[in-house]
């Protein structure tokens, strides 16, 4: 960016729209300005972070007016956690702007002849939504404006949501609008009791202290998992922290940890410890029950994956005799969900342990017509696979954000399924896989649901039918 670009403030542009990401756009000398932070309607004077022969980026440095859609954000933490970047805008706008971001991604991106988005379906539940969440334990926690202007000295320790963009800064989180059930008390209680035992909360940078990564999992059924992630191996210390939960929190009913003394936070090659209780907790659905691991991944928002899967069920229509394909299953949920209405489900994903649970799932349920693979998506579906296995009449595939792999897409123009159900977080990478499978199949039916309030995220089921 040039130097002259750089200094720049934009004064007085005015918010007229939202964006993919949750980015809102306002114009300045014939280039689009992209603006964090900031909701339809205000007015600010804009300083610029990054400048582009097309477009503008950059940070409001002062609002001359508020929108008339701004609502009073509930949480004390909004605007540094970054975890609900919406709570300003209500809920009926957060929607609308959802539904537009997939009419955006669908006919600019994916530049595509789509049928009417259906309405978004909204979710019952607009905060306390979530079934998981994971907090991380710093010593280096974030620090107000007006905390470092006091000059005194503070509590360091935090225990909390990274700083957008800051890996080595937590905000210390006292309240979380997002998990209901025990996670607030859990994860207060426990930074108490660390504080009071004086147990060493994780420097990231040196990469060392005993306590690293809380992670809070809840079910619908009023079972709880916590997994604990230390840094240290540090018998004595483990135990305290354990034990305390294991007392004072006698509700958990999957109690874990984990020494992790790699760089990153991930465990999926670490052995889980079970503490306390059961190795995974239960979530049910329409009386199926569904087994959850620890490294297993659950759609967050309970409530809302029972509506996804009952659209995504529905766009499969299925009669009794198809073969389906449920690609990027995870635990199964999906293959699981439509296997009464299917003569085989086969499902594939790439967690092994997510695969056992998946097997497990079918046989808790006592259903008997699903098999799960696991392994890379782009190396299970290959020829090889389709000599042994009956070829799909319909495809249902959820995968993660960055969409699909091009082989997994080319394989799935070569399948040529009656039908393929869509589900994606992630509108941009699906409006760009369908995009190509547009060669073959025409867009019939396209369904946001929203998984996530208070965040720009919008889920988004798509049924694409063979063309004749
Ligand atoms: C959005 S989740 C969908 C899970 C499942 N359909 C559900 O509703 O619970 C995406 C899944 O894809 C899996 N996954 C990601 N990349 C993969 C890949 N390359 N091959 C196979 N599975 C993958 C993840 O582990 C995760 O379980």
């Amino acid at each position: 960016m040039s130097r002259k670009m750089k200094n720049k403030v934009v004064t007085n542009l005015k918010i007229e729209r939202i964006a993919a990401e949750g980015k809102c756009v306002g114009h300045h000398d014939g280039k689009v300005v992209f603006v964090q932070n900031v909701a339809p309607g205000d007015v600010v004077d804009v300083r610029i972070t990054k400048g582009k022969s097309s477009f503008m980026e950059g940070e409001a440095i002062k609002f001359h007016e508020f929108s008339s859609d701004r609502i009073e954000p509930f949480c004390s933490h909004f605007g540094t956690c970054g975890g609900c970047k919406w709570q300003h805008i209500n809920y009926d706008l957060q929607k609308t702007y959802k539904r537009q971001q997939v009419v955006d991604q669908f006919t600019r991106i994916g530049k595509m002849d789509i049928p009417e988005v259906l309405p978004i379906l909204g979710s019952s539940q607009t905060q306390y939504y979530r079934n998981k969440l994971d907090f991380t334990f710093s010593n280096n926690r974030w620090l107000t404006r007006e905390e470092i202007n006091s000059g005194e000295s503070f509590e360091r320790n935090a225990l909390g949501f990274h700083i957008p963009k800051m890996f080595d800064k937590i905000v210390d989180i006292d309240h979380c609008y997002l998990q209901g059930n025990i996670s607030n008390e859990v994860r207060n209680q426990l930074r108490v009791f660390a504080l009071s035992e004086g147990l060493s909360f994780y420097d990231i940078r040196n990469q060392v202290g005993l306590l690293r990564n809380l992670i809070i999992r809840t079910t619908s059924t009023g079972e709880s998992m916590v997994i604990v992630q230390f840094g240290e191996d540090n018998k004595e210390g483990i135990e305290k922290v354990m034990s305390f939960l294991h007392e004072q929190f006698p509700i958990i009913t999957s109690l874990l940890y984990i020494i992790n003394l790699k760089k990153n936070e991930t465990f999926h090659d670490l052995e889980v410890l079970t503490y306390a209780g059961k190795a995974y907790i239960e979530e049910e659905m329409e009386g199926l029950k569904f087994r959850i691991g620890p490294k297993s991944f659950y759609q967050t928002n309970s409530d809302q994956a029972y509506e996804l899967y009952k659209v995504a069920r529905e766009f499969a229509d299925l009669q009794g005799d198809e073969v389906v394909y449920d690609l990027y299953t995870g635990t199964g949920t999906i293959a699981n969900f439509v296997a009464k209405k299917a003569k085989q489900v086969i499902g594939i994903e790439y967690v092994e342990a997510a695969i056992e649970d998946a097997k497990l799932n079918s046989q808790v349920n006592d259903i008997k017509n699903t098999l799960f693979y696991a392994g890379d998506m782009k190396d299970m579906l290959n020829d090889e696979f389709l000599s042994k296995h009956d070829r799909p009449d319909v495809i249902i595939t959820d995968p993660p954000r960055a969409g699909m792999h091009e082989d997994v897409v080319n394989m799935l123009l070569k399948l040529e399924a009656t039908k393929i159900v869509y589900v994606s977080c992630n509108p941009a990478t699906q409006a760009r896989d369908i995009a190509i499978l547009a060669e073959k199949y025409q867009v019939d039916k396209i369904q946001p649901v929203d998984m996530f309030p208070q965040t720009y995220h919008v889920e988004n089921v798509v049924l694409l039918t063979l063309k004749s």
